[in-house]
């Protein structure tokens, strides 16, 4: 976050330099007698490209073939490093237009934008700005929270990784879909440290508007909201409310979810259908009943906490999730869908 354009650019040209010959950062090499996946990140120089560039850069199985700039990136660098996947850390708009370009080519494709995570192309217009001109991608496309994932990932081209918000608030919620009484609101009460908006330079994202401030924003308007309704199945009758807030901190997520149900829980339910729900996870972690999670424990890492309360004779729940939004909510997660896609432990230069 603290490194400069020049800083950025000597890192990728280090990595470079690591990468293509026998050393591997922080790693142990890989077996000998398996080929690392050549990989290709576009957006390196952003929030999200530079932890790609960190996790990737120390991955036993992978060789960095390119990082590319607004400046240095084209498709025809992509295809021409050998890359087999490409990592889009990329404005929307772009990768919507450079994703099919890559695909035609042979190259699998995991963004990092909300180009690709909208089943419906319809929403595209009204949410994003843009229409898609190839929106049977979207069909295509896995939604990749890995933990919802089953095999589709293995056989994936493009894989849309979802947004920082959806990812805590999916993994909090989507265990309890079925018990969810949908003809009261779900309440997504959620606040995330200032590089969730990315590294542009904008008065409203500076020092001095931000220090010992806080505020909400995006009420109703949000692109995330329409990926949270999707997500958990909510339907058009259901009402979502989402209120997105700024923290006055670099990095993290902090969802707070209300939740009515049809029939009352108990914790000892709820805590069953965590437990199973996560049981193969490796990077979720679900809190004893009553204990809510805190931003310190999950920034800087790739978990995603969660904790929840009953209340009113367990009619209702408040559910906490934590993430950061860089990692669990960017880059660590694509890494789970890039491992999940070659083959790879899902944990692999991730720990
Ligand atoms: N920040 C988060 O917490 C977060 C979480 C989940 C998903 N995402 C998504 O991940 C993507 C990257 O986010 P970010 O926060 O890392 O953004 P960012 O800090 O603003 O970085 C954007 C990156 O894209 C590059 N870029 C801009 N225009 C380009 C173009 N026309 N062609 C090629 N590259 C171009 C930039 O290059 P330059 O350095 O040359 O400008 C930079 O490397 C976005 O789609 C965002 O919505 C972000």
């Amino acid at each position: 976050m603290t490194m400069t354009r020049e800083d950025t650019c000597v890192f990728i040209n280090d990595l470079r330099l690591e990468a293509s010959g026998s050393q591997y950062l922080n790693a142990e090499a890989p077996d000998a007698a398996v080929r690392p996946t050549p990989v290709a990140i576009a957006g390196a120089t952003g929030y999200a490209g530079m932890e790609l560039q960190k996790i990737l850069g120390r991955h036993p199985h992978v060789r960095v073939a390119g990082a590319y700039s607004s400046e240095s990136f084209s498709v025809a660098k992509v295809v021409e490093s050998g890359a087999e996947v490409v990592f889009l850390a990329t404005p929307n708009e772009v990768s919507a237009e450079v994703a099919p370009k890559l695909l035609d080519a042979g190259i699998k494709v995991i963004d990092l934008s909300g180009a690709f995570r909208l089943g419906e192309p319809g929403l595209y217009p009204s949410w994003y700005g843009f229409a898609h001109e190839r929106p049977e991608l979207l069909g295509e496309a896995v939604y990749g929270l890995p933990e919802w994932c089953n095999g589709e990932l293995k056989k994936a081209r493009l894989v849309a990784n979802p947004g920082c918000y959806p990812t805590s608030v999916l993994l909090a919620l989507r265990p309890l879909t079925y018990l969810i009484d949908r003809t009261q609101p779900v309440i997504v009460d959620a606040k995330s440290g200032v590089s969730g908006a990315g590294k542009k330079a904008d008065v409203a994202y500076s020092f001095t508007e931000l220090f010992g401030n806080f505020k909400a924003y995006g009420i109703g308007t949000h692109r995330h909201e329409p990926e949270i309704r999707q997500g958990l199945h909510l339907g058009e009758r259901t009402t979502l409310v989402f209120v997105p807030h700024l923290l006055p901190t670099d990095r993290g997520i902090y969802s707070t979810m209300h939740v009515g149900f049809t029939n009352p829980v108990t914790a000892e339910e709820l805590t069953a259908l965590y437990a199973d729900a996560y049981a193969d996870a490796p990077f979720v972690r679900v809190l004893p009943a009553g204990k809510m999670p805190e931003l310190k424990d999950v920034v800087n890492t790739p978990y995603a906490e969660i904790g929840f309360t009953l209340l009113h004779g367990g009619k209702r729940a408040v559910v906490v999730s934590v993430i950061d939004n860089l990692l669990k909510g960017a880059a660590s997660q694509a890494v789970q869908n890039f491992n999940r896609m070659c083959g790879y432990p899902e944990t692999e230069g991730l720990l």
